[in-house]
């Protein structure tokens, strides 16, 4: 299914998406034919992504690539510092950025909304229940549609909620129910910041993936110094500026390449009801393939049966057996890159008689006192096949979990299978499996690296720097042959 097909799916179908878009059918069949939605159309899917609760945005071209502006919705907590948003906006005015602003209630003890739509000419959203607000902008929408949510101040408060999922106002339900990158400066006494409490719930948020622009360190509004000011709004605009040109440069870092990614397990039937697999969620295979979509490339996901949402790829393509696996790598060769994450499973298992006789396999082994037999048939190793073969990728990555001797194992698979980078964890006592956080070791022929214990996501994000960088050798290496 191509990646526009999966789009349509998830909005609930060809004829459902015409009718909301108040279009025929036949359009949406084009685009899914063509794979690519008119740039006229972007917003309308967008709008209906986020009214049915579904983040699509990475279906769509990067941000700088469609006809409508970057939406910025800054959120003002209520502390000293909340004076100093009114700068902020006055600088992000400045830009060609779309604005919204929310305030929390504390916040309209220092500075008011109508000073605030004063400076912005715009509505100023308050309030998580007003009949008037939710028809204008819901708080969905408000969620939804900006490319950054900005927090500044943003108090002890804010962050607490934030870290322990609380939505009892517009500001912390936005924040709950956004897919939009998230910034907050935080700004609030210097006891209060270093507390505890407040220390873990920024970390908690860190690790998320949340971004901070840390307060400053010097004399406060209180009286007391130390680190809890808000930085100048000249930084913090400025700061933002160059993350949004940093993100717009990696959403095409990997156009015009072509990757392959396996992922999950596989599952080898015994009988129709009986099967052996290898443990895997899928979970890392699946942040990889989402990070290199957002860099702009071609990904081809190939996952065995898994239980977690698909990411937004342009080809997902799911399969049970080794086998299957195989042939589809094969099918979608040529590729730039493959990356074989999934955990294989290495043996068939055929089960026989006590006299060694084969079971018809089509229907369920019945249970008797006799015991089973298994004859183990080896599976093909895909990332070895492929390492090896005629169509080798330019660059091949596999993986590589280990209970013991992780980085001498890890290294023998990368000579015997002929490929460019391991990625080596360890799964005594069954960690990894399922959880949200990994720690992996990166084995090269010359180097090695060992990175410490962080989401998965942010292994995903690192990684594909790693792969970026391999790749410029690669193609450096080529233009020197020349
Ligand atoms: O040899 P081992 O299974 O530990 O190697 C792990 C690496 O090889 C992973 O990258 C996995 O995706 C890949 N593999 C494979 N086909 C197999 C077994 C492993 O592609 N049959």
């Amino acid at each position: 299914m191509n990646k526009i097909s999966q789009l349509i799916s998830l909005l609930g179908g060809t004829g459902a998406v015409a009718k909301e878009l108040k279009i025929q059918p036949s359009a949406i069949s084009n685009w899914k034919k063509l794979n690519k939605i008119p740039s006229s159309k972007h917003k309308a899917i967008l709008e209906l992504g986020s009214f049915l609760n579904i983040n699509i945005e990475n279906f769509l071209p990067a941000k700088k690539l469609r006809d409508f502006k970057f939406k910025i919705l800054l959120i003002i907590s209520g502390g000293v510092a909340s004076y100093k948003s009114l700068e902020i906006i006055r600088l992000i005015k400045k830009t060609n950025i779309n604005l919204d602003v929310v305030m929390t209630k504390s916040a309209q003890r220092f500075i008011t909304p109508l000073l605030v739509t004063s400076l912005t000419e715009k509505k100023c959203y308050v309030d998580l229940f007003s009949v008037e607000d939710e028809t204008k902008m819901n708080h969905i929408s408000l969620a939804r549609s900006p490319d950054i949510i900005l927090v500044a101040p943003a108090t002890a408060n804010i962050m607490a909620k934030l870290a322990n999922g609380l939505a009892d106002d517009l500001a912390s339900t936005i924040l709950l129910a956004s897919f939009s990158k998230i910034i907050l400066a935080p700004s609030m006494n210097p006891v209060m910041w270093n507390n505890l409490a407040t220390q873990e719930n920024y970390k908690k948020l860190k690790d998320r993936g949340i971004k901070f622009i840390e307060p400053d360190t010097g004399d406060m509004a209180c009286g007391e110094s130390g680190a809890g000011r808000l930085p100048e709004p000249k930084l913090i605009v400025e700061s933002i500026l160059s993350d949004i040109n940093k993100d717009q440069t990696l959403a095409s870092q990997f156009k015009n390449v072509s990757i392959l990614i396996t992922a999950g397990p596989t599952i080898e039937n015994i009988d129709p009801v009986r099967f052996v697999s290898n443990r895997s969620s899928g979970k890392q295979g699946f942040e990889i393939a989402s990070e290199l979509t957002k860099r702009g490339g071609k990904v081809t996901l190939i996952t065995g049966p898994v239980n977690i949402p698909f990411p937004a790829c342009e080809n997902i393509i799911q399969v049970n057996t080794a086998h299957e696996m195989l042939d589809s790598v094969y099918k979608q060769l040529p590729a730039d890159i493959l990356i074989c994450n999934a955990a294989v499973a290495d043996w068939k298992l055929v089960p026989k008689t006590s006299s060694n006789k084969n079971f018809d396999l089509n229907n369920k082994i019945k249970k008797t006192n006799s015991s089973l037999l298994f004859e183990t048939i080896k599976n093909p190793d895909i990332l070895a096949t492929i390492a090896k073969g005629n169509l080798r990728p330019k660059i091949v990555i596999g993986f590589s979990a280990e209970t013991n001797n992780l980085k001498k194992n890890a290294y023998s698979k990368l000579i015997s299978k002929n490929v460019d980078l391991i990625v080596a964890n360890n799964v005594s006592n069954n960690k990894v499996f399922g959880e949200d956080y990994n720690k992996v070791c990166l084995i090269e022929k010359n180097n090695c690296e060992e990175w410490e214990t962080q989401s998965k996501k942010s292994v995903a994000f690192n990684l594909v720097n790693k792969i970026n960088n391999l790749l410029n050798n690669y193609n450096q290496r080529g233009i020197n042959a020349k």
